[in-house]
């Protein structure tokens, strides 16, 4: 399981024997989930070159604390505000030493300080330098401040004497900092998520579209990734900003996000939101329509249904779809669980009876009415954010109880529609 799913560690890497075992400490993390930044100190460098690291965390290497580069000149308060956590390993004797005594005169000590967030060291180091008063001491010291140590392990050394001071093995210190984190309902799943309206294009300046604020879908993507899922949305045109650790991919027409969800596939869970527009112009003009005529007649085709295509294509997918109505909700709702093969439909009104609940396109509020194969809940008006945060943890439970019960479910897809005839 991908226990690190969008955690952001901050590797330190000190001047010890052991330095070479953070390259394979930063290739187990990043395969955890983890994104990864490192900074090292000047005596690190010594033991592992900071090309290894850079290449192998796919970032630049941070080494100087007095580095005119960093934005704003101020590289040490950026990683600290960057990191979910810092972990030093290996960590050595000096090291520990110049954090206990608080100093912050190189990029390291000056990032440990200037970070509010969980702090944890690997020592490594010769069995009587660990043993030794100073070292203990500043041990002592380190852990009173609330500063973890994973470890040392005791073992054969490579200065060939046998005692405690090995770092401790790179998988047992994965394992100690998952622990710092809780386990989201989500953790080390893949979520994709479609938000916001499409596009289709009449001619070079014209499309037909809908209301669709997106503010839902980029709502539940916020949430998944509070749960610990890996989140790809894909994102019709909106005015929204990016939700934090989300791989975003924008498109503008149904076919477009087709695609994208395909070519995606399979994941853990898709949660369509997004208002794909159902039809589109059948002809899309090269140059600007001009006024001319009083009435104009415009032939529309049907999409593709991305949903209804996508479970049919991935069945084994957990896919759950939104159904806006505006009259007779929860048969609607369900028609749609059935006719789509999907595990769960979250229904909302729109329209007039979306005034009378408090929710609309754009509004911040919505309430939903969540069904499935066997049962339904009202999730009542709440803001989206919190009604995305439910939404999620109902997901979560009903997606467990699916892989407990056996995963493909039967699949009841009948007769897709291919893009019929137009309508005028
Ligand atoms: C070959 C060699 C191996 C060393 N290994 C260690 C070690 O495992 N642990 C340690 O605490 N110091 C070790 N040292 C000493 C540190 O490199 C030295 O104290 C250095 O100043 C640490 O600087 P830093 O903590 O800023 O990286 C070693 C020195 C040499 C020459």
């Amino acid at each position: 399981m991908q226990r690190l799913t969008n955690k952001r560690i901050l590797l330190g890497v000190t001047g010890s024997i052991a330095a070479y075992k953070s390259a394979e400490l930063i290739r187990r993390l990043r395969g955890a989930g983890a994104e990864v930044q490192v900074i090292m100190t000047h005596g690190a460098e010594a033991f592992i070159t900071p090309l290894t690291l850079q290449a192998l965390s796919g970032h630049p290497v941070h080494q100087n604390l007095l580095d005119t580069k960093a934005e704003a000149g101020m590289g040490h308060i950026e990683l600290a505000r960057w990191a979910d956590v810092i972990m030093i390993a290996p960590a050595s004797a000096d090291f520990m030493a110049r954090l206990a005594a608080g100093r912050a005169d190189d990029l390291l000590t000056a990032v440990c300080l200037a970070g509010d967030i969980p702090l944890a060291l690997a020592p490594a180091m010769n069995n009587r330098m660990w043993r030794d008063k100073a070292t203990v001491d500043n041990a002592k010291k380190l852990t009173s401040r609330g500063i973890l140590l994973f470890g040392p392990d005791s073992g054969e050394q490579a200065c060939g004497e046998t005692g405690p001071g090995r770092m401790r093995e790179v998988d047992l210190l994965i394992n100690d900092l998952a622990d710092i984190f809780q386990v989201g309902s989500l953790t080390g799943k893949t979520v994709l998520i479609t938000a916001g309206p499409t596009r289709e294009p009449i001619d070079p300046v014209r499309f037909v579209s809908n209301h669709s604020s997106g503010k839902m879908g980029y709502a539940i993507a916020s949430a998944a990734v509070e749960a610990g899922a890996k989140v790809i949305l894909v994102s019709g045109p909106v005015a929204l900003a990016a939700p934090d650790r989300v791989e975003l991919v924008k498109v503008e027409t149904a076919e477009q996000m087709l695609q994208a969800v395909q070519s995606r596939m399979p994941v853990d869970i898709f949660i369509a939101t997004a208002a794909v527009a159902d039809y589109r112009p059948v002809q899309v003009a090269k140059d600007k329509i001009k006024k001319q005529d009083e009435i104009m007649a415009l032939a529309l085709e049907k999409t593709p249904d991305i949903l209804a295509e996508t479970k049919a294509r991935f069945p084994e997918v957990f896919s759950v779809g939104f159904a806006a109505e505006t009259h007779d909700l929860e048969a609607h709702a369900r028609g749609k669980l059935i006719k789509k093969g999907l595990e769960m439909v979250a229904a909302n009104w729109v329209g007039e009876a979306a005034a009378a609940s408090g929710g609309t396109f754009g509004s911040d509020t919505n309430a939903l009415h969540l069904i499935w194969a066997d049962g339904q809940i009202e999730l009542p008006l709440a803001s989206k954010a919190r009604l995305a945060r439910s939404l999620i943890e109902h997901i979560a439970h009903h997606y467990d109880d699916c892989q407990r019960k056996g995963f493909p479910k039967t699949n009841n897809v009948v007769n897709l529609k291919k893009p019929g005839k137009p309508v005028a």
